[in-house]
C-alpha cells in the first residue's frame, strides 16, 4: 500500500492571533508574528482507506470522533487533486496534545505537506496556506521555518522574516501541566470577539506590534522584541480576562515561572516569554543563558519539564513504511 509521511514542527506566535475574522473559513481577524521550533514535531501518515467509506483519524495511536479540524482542509485538497479517496491518517506528537502547545498547527501542517507528496499536486503557497487556515488558523504559519510573519493584509501570505542561521535563538518551554486545556482556543476566541470590552482595542493595536516586530527581529534586537512580545501576550491575557465568563489559561507555575523570568533578567540574562492558551511559559533566549535558565525554574517554580529547542525549518516528506 502507498503511503506518505511528513513532518512539520509547531510555531509559537510573538505577535498573536485570537479572534477570527471569519468562521466558516476560519480566518484569523489580525496578523501574526511565529517562531517555528525544531525539537517538538508532529509526523503524519497517510493512506487510502481500503476497508470503509470514511475518513479515519487517529493522534498518538487514538481513534478520534472529531474530524473538524482535517476535513475541510481535506476537502479543499481534494478539489486540486480530484480524488474521491478516503484516507487513513494517523498523527503522532512527540509532546502534550491540546494544551496550549500548537499541536493542531504542526498536525494540521504535516498532514497538508503529506497530502501534496502523496498526490503529487505539486501546490502554490497560497493553497498551502488556505488548506492550513481551514484546518487551524495558527496552522499556516508551520509551513515555513524561523520567524513567520502571516499578513491578513496581503490574503494571509506567509512569509519567512529571519532563518535560524540569522539569529540562532534557544527555546525553552516550560511544561506547566500536560493536561488538556478546558477551553479550546476556537470556543475562547469566539467568546472573547462577542464579550471582551477591550477586543476592539486588540484588533486595532494589531498592525502596530506587528510593525513593531518586524523593526525587533529585523534588527535582531532582544529588548525590542521582549518589549512587544510580552506586551502582545499580556494584552491578548487581559482580553480573555475581560472576556465572559472570563478564561484563564496561566496558572500558579505558570506567574511562578514569570516570576522567575524577571529575576533572571534583572540578574542580567537576555531573555522574554510568551504564554498561548494553556499554562506553559515559552521562554526565548540567548543560548548563552540556556543552562542558567533551566537551572532557575527547575530549582525554583514546579514546572514538570522544560523543553530545549531551537529555531525550526519548513515542514519534510520523509520515507518511511
Ligand atoms: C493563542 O490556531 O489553535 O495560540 O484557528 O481555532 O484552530 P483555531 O485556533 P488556533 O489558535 C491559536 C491561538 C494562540 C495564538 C497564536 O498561535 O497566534
Amino acid at each position: 500500500m502507498i503511503q506518505t509521511t511528513a513532518i512539520a514542527h509547531p510555531n509559537f506566535a510573538l505577535v498573536k492571533y485570537w479572534g477570527k475574522k471569519d468562521i466558516d473559513q476560519n480566518m484569523p481577524a489580525m496578523s501574526s508574528i511565529s517562531l517555528t521550533v525544531d525539537s517538538m514535531q508532529s509526523k503524519t501518515k497517510i493512506y487510502k482507506n481500503l476497508s470503509s467509506k470514511q475518513h479515519r483519524l487517529f493522534i498518538n495511536g487514538q481513534e478520534q470522533q472529531d474530524l473538524s479540524k482535517i476535513v475541510p482542509p481535506l476537502k479543499y485538497l481534494s478539489k486540486i487533486s480530484k480524488s474521491n479517496d478516503f484516507l487513513v491518517i494517523k498523527s503522532e506528537n512527540n509532546f502534550p496534545t491540546s494544551s496550549g502547545l500548537a499541536s493542531s498547527a504542526s498536525g494540521i501542517a504535516s498532514f497538508v505537506t503529506a497530502y501534496e507528496a502523496h498526490y503529487n499536486i505539486d501546490l502554490k503557497m497560497s493553497d498551502r496556506v488556505n488548506a492550513c487556515m481551514l484546518g487551524s488558523g495558527s496552522a499556516p504559519r508551520s509551513l515555513l521555518g524561523g520567524f513567520v510573519l502571516m499578513d491578513k493584509n496581503d490574503s494571509y501570505r506567509c512569509s519567512q522574516i529571519l532563518k535560524k542561521s540569522d539569529w540562532p535563538l534557544d527555546i525553552l518551554i516550560c511544561i506547566a501541566s500536560t493536561k488538556p486545556k478546558k477551553i479550546s482556543s476556537r470556543e475562547g476566541m469566539e467568546i472573547s470577539r462577542k464579550t471582551s470590552p477591550i477586543y476592539n482595542d486588540w484588533l486595532d493595536i494589531n498592525q502596530k506590534h506587528v510593525n513593531e516586530a518586524l523593526v525587533a527581529i529585523r534588527e535582531k534586537n532582544m529588548l525590542k522584541l521582549e518589549n512587544v512580545t510580552e506586551k502582545n501576550c499580556e494584552l491578548m491575557h487581559q482580553v480573555m480576562k475581560t472576556s465572559s465568563p472570563p478564561i484563564a489559561y496561566k496558572s500558579d507555575v505558570t506567574i511562578s515561572c514569570v516570576a522567575e523570568i524577571e529575576n533572571l533578567r534583572a540578574a542580567g540574562h537576555e531573555l522574554f516569554y510568551t504564554i498561548d492558551a494553556g499554562p506553559q511559559v515559552k521562554i526565548i533566549c540567548d543560548p548563552k543563558s540556556s543552562k542558567a535558565i533551566k537551572e532557575t525554574i527547575t530549582e525554583k517554580t514546579d514546572v514538570i519539564e522544560i523543553v530545549h529547542a531551537g529555531i525550526g525549518g519548513s515542514p519534510r516528506v520523509v520515507n518511511e513504511n
